[in-house]
């Protein structure tokens, strides 16, 4: 029989609680939340104010030491950033051995568990110097590494960084150049690109990011940890999102199908959800998406994409916002909402999105494994369950068994 009383914790209490909707796995300073009213703070900075005045290697350094930088430390930041672009050699062999019709995802998973077989003066965590170096080595190398993920799937030769451009701008050019033909990057697109990594960069205990603290707390090395967030953040239901989004836009196809999907989502009999709609965090507009649907505007502009999915997104948007159904259960638009589109404009294939999301949000999951690795409090993540299985029975031989 089940005996609760030995489920109690050294605290006295045991808690049950799926999907951790109220428990706090541990204390940070780096992003805030107030889902209610729709706010998220970097450090204490408004992410409005670091979307429209910063850089994204500005935001980095303000996740990784707690503080925006002074010039001379930004300059001397983005330097060591720039020196870890280059990936080693061995590493773009790695790529032959995945199938071309590879997600990039699975690549990514792969190739960047392999880095610590590659980096091996930077994986004792215990060494505060390694820890930065790794730190700065997943920011720098993550453009690389999804750049070559891309080129390897569509068949064309690797394009390697160069330096001179800054993080988001080389991305582009790493993702879109081809070897024979000059290619400029467009500084609307670039500042664009840059903005989306911006909005991205953390979001405090989401489930890659705790996947990233949990693997992290058995010891395990950050490149490790970070291939552990790769592989949660591919699910639908958390970075996978912004492709579904798309996807589901291109099936309404029309403003005049939009109804019949919004009866759907309401319907308890029905699976079908809207993507890009609801969070479990925001229950009010998520200020990630205002900025995001004003990227998106300036990205269909200047590309001069006619996108008639923009036009369902926003109708989607004005009716969902008025209807009871999503008003009750606070569903408001989320940051994949327009993201997918934005980043279709831009020339970027769906099967993209997800790697683009991870390669942004490697700052925030490795800041939050250096801030419990620095932790004196930190201690194996090792949840308990609450067991509902067979109680004791006796082993029957197999020749009895019916
Ligand atoms: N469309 C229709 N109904 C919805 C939606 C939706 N997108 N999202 C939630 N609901 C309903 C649920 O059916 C549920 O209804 P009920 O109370 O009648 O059972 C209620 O709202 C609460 O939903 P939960 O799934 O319990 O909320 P939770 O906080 O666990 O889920 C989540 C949040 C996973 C994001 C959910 O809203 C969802 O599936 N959205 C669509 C996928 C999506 O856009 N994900 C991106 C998240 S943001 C990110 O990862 C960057």
């Amino acid at each position: 029989v089940l005996d609760i009383s030995k489920l109690y914790s050294k605290a006295g209490i045991f808690t049950y609680d799926p999907g951790f909707t109220s428990t706090a796995s541990c204390e940070s300073k780096i992003t805030y939340i107030d889902g209610d009213e729709g706010v998220l703070l970097y450090r204490g900075y408004p992410i409005e104010q670091l979307a429209e005045h910063g850089d994204f290697l500005e935001t980095c350094y303000l996740l990784l030491y707690g503080e925006l930088p002074t010039a001379a430390e930004k300059k001397d930041f983005d330097l060591r950033v720039t020196r870890h672009t280059m990936v080693h050699e061995q590493m773009a062999r790695f790529y032959q051995g995945f199938r071309r019709d590879a997600h990039p995802m699975a690549v990514m998973v792969g190739c960047v568990g392999a880095l610590s077989a590659f980096y091996h003066d930077s994986i004792d965590i215990s060494d505060p110097h390694q820890r930065m170096v790794a730190s700065i080595r997943m920011i720098a190398k993550m453009p690389t590494i999804a750049a070559m993920a891309y080129k390897y799937t569509i068949g064309q030769p690797f394009i390697y960084p160069k330096n001179e451009l800054d993080y988001s701008a080389n991305f582009l050019r790493m993702c879109f150049a081809v070897p024979a033909e000059e290619y400029k990057v467009n500084p609307v697109l670039a500042r664009a690109m840059d903005r989306i990594f911006i909005l991205h960069a953390d979001h405090e205990q989401n489930a890659s990011t705790s996947t990233v603290r949990l693997a992290g707390s058995s010891g395990a090395n950050p490149f490790a940890c970070i291939a552990a967030g790769i592989a949660c953040l591919w699910g639908p239901a958390h970075g996978g999102a912004n492709e579904a989004a798309l996807k589901m836009l291109s099936e309404i196809g029309k403003p005049e199908r939009i109804p019949e999907f919004v009866r759907r989502a309401k319907d308890p009999n029905d699976s079908f959800r809207l993507m890009g709609f609801g969070h479990r965090v925001y229950k009010n507009y998520d200020p990630r998406a205002k900025i995001m649907q004003t990227t998106c505007h300036k990205v269909l502009a200047e590309t001069g994409v006619n996108d008639d999915l923009l036009e369902v997104a926003m109708e989607l948007e004005r009716v969902a916002l008025h209807d009871e159904y999503f008003i009750e259960k606070k569903l408001y638009p989320n940051i994949d909402f327009y993201s997918g589109i934005t980043l279709k404009a831009m020339g970027f294939p769906t099967s993209m999105f997800t790697v683009l999301f991870a390669l942004a949000r490697t700052v925030g999951w490795i800041a939050q494994w250096k801030e419990m690795i620095e932790d004196p409090s930190q201690k194996i993540g090792r949840p308990r369950q609450l067991y509902t299985g067979a109680t004791r029975r006796e082993y029957t031989d197999i020749a009895r068994r019916v």
